[in-house]
């Protein structure tokens, strides 16, 4: 039996903090008390104007890169989760590719599934390994989530920031990713959108992100829980053996409910929420490398990690480390 492991992870967070009272100082109507009570962000990263999620992904993936103790060349596909490309084309993955100095002629391409899309790169991935067709995969959630933010509305401007993670997937005889689980209903596609596009050389529509946040709320509540415990089911252990639950780091309330549900400690959550808020597609590996890096997940240890976002698209990893 082939297994796709993690063998290392990365990830990057531009610039400095901006704390909740750094955007109130910024013009925006809005408070410390009211973003930490609603959501638990204190802060969040904002890359630089004109700055590209290639760029930012690319550093995440170097960092994992090394931290697998590879080269890039040894990489045989590329993955990026974004919402935020670089352009309508080419994909993100082929400009980390070039950026990397990949020569090899690897495949790379994006996946698009907003704040799920690292957990859907991440069973995308995992196929490609345990068919035997590729052996070393670069896996990357990459965000300039700033570029559609509308300052206007408070209601959103305030939980999104910019960011990167990277994971390196490998080959392995151990057991790696045990099961994934992936869904959607399009039927929700415009509870949470960015209901823009570009035709005739002009954005038609609203170029920013729009969101019913209780609709969110209420749906993510429900069905993380319900796909975390379907990848258990799926890949048949118990559910006391789970070390660790990574959620989609969006709302402090939304990942307590999750773990409540569960029957899981908070001390068993990794959370991050706090320092960089929504980072969509980066919010795991971002969480991942965070946990990883200062020690909590080992190797030999069991983690879950679930998303959801626009689509709506959620779904969920079972992963021994
Ligand atoms: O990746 C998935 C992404 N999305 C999410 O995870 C979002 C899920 N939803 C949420 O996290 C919450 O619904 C929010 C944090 C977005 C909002 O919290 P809420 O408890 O649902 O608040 P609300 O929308 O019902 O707004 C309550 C009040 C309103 O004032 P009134 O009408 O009661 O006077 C808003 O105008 O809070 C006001 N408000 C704000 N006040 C200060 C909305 N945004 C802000 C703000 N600062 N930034």
């Amino acid at each position: 039996m082939i297994y796709a492991k993690i063998v290392g992870t990365g990830s990057y967070l531009p610039g400095d903090p901006v704390t909740n009272d750094d955007l109130a100082r910024r013009g925006i109507d809005t408070s410390d008390e009211w973003i930490v009570t609603r959501t638990g962000i204190r802060a969040r990263h904002f890359a630089e104007p004109g700055c590209k999620s290639s760029e930012l992904a690319l550093i995440a993936a170097r960092r994992a890169i090394e931290a697998a103790g590879c080269v890039a060349d040894d990489i045989d596909l590329i993955i990026v989760a974004t919402s935020t490309p670089d352009f309508i084309f080419p994909s993100t993955a082929t400009l980390v590719q070039a950026g990397l100095g990949i020569r090899n002629g690897c495949a790379a391409f994006d996946v698009q599934a907003v704040c799920s899309g690292f957990v859907y790169a991440l069973a995308t991935a995992e196929k490609f390994i345990r068919s035997g067709s590729h052996r070393r995969v670069l896996v990357i959630g990459a965000e300039v989530f700033s570029n559609i933010l509308d300052w206007a509305d408070r209601s959103t401007c305030v939980l999104f920031g910019d960011g990167a993670g990277a994971v390196v997937l490998e080959a392995s005889n151990e057991p790696g990713v045990r099961a994934t689980a992936l869904h959607a209903d399009g039927s929700y596609h415009s509870v949470l959108w960015v209901p823009g596009s570009v035709a005739g050389g002009e954005v038609t529509g609203d170029p920013f992100v729009r969101m019913d946040g209780q609709v969110v709320f209420k749906f993510a509540v429900r069905v993380l829980d319900e796909v975390a415990r379907e990848v258990i089911d799926l890949a048949g252990v118990p559910q006391d053996s789970i070390d660790w639950l990574v959620p989609h780091q969006a709302n402090i309330r939304i990942v307590q409910s999750s773990a409540k549900r569960l029957a899981l400690p908070m001390e068993k959550v990794v959370t991050t929420l706090d320092f960089h808020g929504n980072t969509s597609a980066a919010s795991i590996p971002i969480a991942l490398d965070c946990a990883v890096s200062d020690g909590r997940i080992r190797h030999g240890q069991r983690a879950v990690i679930v998303g959801i976002g626009g689509g709506f698209a959620w779904g969920a990893a079972l992963i021994d480390f």
